[in-house]
């Protein structure tokens, strides 16, 4: 069993290193020293998160009442105040007396096996972590003098707007549903929609958190991809139900591991929502949530209304009801997405005798389609044909790697280490009959495809 969990967290310490060698993502600021939770994205992860974007993109569009927003990182500081985010959005901060490093207390609790579930409230927390107070060590200096948990609020702030003497607190939107409440009159009086409708929105989110950690699990700047679902009070639980299964449906489909998913109600919900629960994935550290489905009731649309003074209902015509919508929510951020997909498909095989590292992403994803090289980079014959090969497919695919660089081994590992599904080698036979070497990444097996036939035959792969 401690193998089986050693052997998972290298796991995440080998994605973390390939990341960085083949130019997914990079520590944030590193030539400076790192700056905690924060990570930049690489070519290569610039490619795969874009690919997981368009997929729950699409997945959104596939339903005739689905509109899309895009709406302001900063907004008023009133948002925040009749959403609970200023007074409730914290996590349990807990400072060691002896060296003052600060830690989550429902961490602390968990380095000595007690899980405790993300949606406990701070009260829960101090009283489980007051009965093992004698148990639980400093990460840092490994004291057991710890003071009281404070309530640390998770809201990043901003001095924009608070210039020239102005009072109000700015924030940095800690996620992007606000955006959605605060725009559901302008969509709704846009015509174009009516009960029951979607709001999709992908952006930037925001949060002081206080150990940001498991690489893209847990940053401080993230990217979230949220859905609120507005319905007739009526039919709001049957629609929680029915995108609970879209949105599992959604995982399988895509070609994530259907072992390494489940749902996980809350325990604990927060006194408004009518159900919620989470699609959790077995990441290397554990089973955690990867998305959050929730019923949210009336309750983000009542706060707006009654800090904004703007009338919240839907008016239906036919009906002649007036009534404040319920909204289920469906929220998942990409970078935890990605961390996802990398841990799902990263695998070390043996092919042909050989050792080695390869991404078996499902290939609508894979930030390459193909890699193409001439056999050899010393004839120019082949250099000029491998040119012409990939042309046509970068013009076709976009997503198309050039590879002239060591010998053709090499070139393979490399490109199943990132991923690749097809490595294109170009050879003196091309020059006879027009047709290509295409290796395949998961079977290693090669065929010989015609050059004109080559895009056909991709896309009946990827599609
Ligand atoms: N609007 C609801 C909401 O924001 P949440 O459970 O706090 O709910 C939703 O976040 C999703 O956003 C999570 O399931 C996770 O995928 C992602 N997420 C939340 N905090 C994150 C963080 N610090 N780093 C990366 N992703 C995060």
């Amino acid at each position: 069993m401690r193998d089986e969990s050693k052997k998972e967290n290298d796991l995440l310490g080998k994605i973390v290193s390939l990341c960085k060698r083949r130019g997914f993502v990079f520590q944030g600021s590193e030539i400076y020293g790192g700056f905690a939770g924060t990570y930049d994205w690489g070519h290569l992860g610039v490619a795969l998160k874009k690919n997981i974007i368009d997929a729950w993109t699409k997945a959104m569009q596939d339903h005739r009442n689905m509109t899309f927003l895009d709406s302001s990182i900063f907004t008023s500081g009133k948002v925040w105040e009749a959403s609970g985010h200023v007074s409730g959005f914290s996590d349990p901060l807990i400072i060691c007396n002896i060296c003052k490093e600060k830690s989550r207390a429902d961490h602390l609790l968990e380095s000595i096996g007690i899980k405790a579930d993300e949606k406990l409230t701070n009260l829960d927390i101090n009283k489980i972590f007051d009965t093992n107070r004698t148990r639980i060590k400093c990460p840092k200096c490994g004291g057991k003098d710890f003071g009281q948990i404070h309530a640390s609020n998770l809201l990043a702030t901003s001095n924009l707007g608070m210039l020239d003497g102005e009072e109000e607190q700015v924030y940095l939107r800690g996620e992007t549903a606000q955006g959605i409440y605060i725009n559901y009159k302008n969509v709704l009086d846009t015509g174009f929609v009516s009960i029951p409708f979607g709001i999709a929105q992908i952006g930037k989110a925001f949060r002081n958190e206080i150990s940001p950690r498991q690489f893209l699990f847990r940053k401080r700047e993230f990217e979230q991809m949220e859905m609120q679902y507005f319905s007739h009070p009526s039919e709001a639980m049957g629609n929680y139900e029915l995108w609970k299964k879209e949105r599992m449906e959604y995982y399988k489909k895509l070609g994530i591991n259907p072992r390494k998913l489940r749902f996980k109600p809350h325990e604990n919900l927060v006194f408004y929502a009518k159900a919620a629960c989470d699609i959790e994935y077995k990441f290397p550290f554990g089973w955690s949530e990867l998305e959050g489905i929730h019923y949210r009731g009336d309750y983000d649309l009542t706060q707006h209304q009654k800090f904004s003074g703007v009338d919240m209902r839907f008016y239906d015509e036919e009906t002649k009801e007036k009534y404040i919508p319920h909204i289920v929510e469906t929220s998942v951020g990409v970078d935890r997405t990605v961390l996802m997909v990398l841990c799902d498909a990263y695998c070390e095989d043996e092919l042909g005798g050989n050792k080695r590292v390869v991404l078996k992403l499902p290939l609508k994803l894979s930030p390459m389609v193909c890699a193409v090289s001439p056999l050899l980079k010393n004839k120019p014959e082949l250099v000029l044909k491998a040119q012409e090969v990939f042309s046509i497919l970068k013009k076709e695919f976009g997503r198309v790697a050039w590879d002239d660089n060591g010998n053709i081994g090499k070139r393979y590992r490399r490109q199943d280490e990132i991923g690749t599904p097809f490595c294109i080698v170009v050879d003196f036979d091309t020059l006879g009959d027009d047709t290509v070497t295409v290796r395949d990444r998961d079977t290693g097996e090669q065929e010989r495809i015609k050059v004109g036939e080559l895009i056909e035959f991709i896309k009946n792969k990827i599609n």
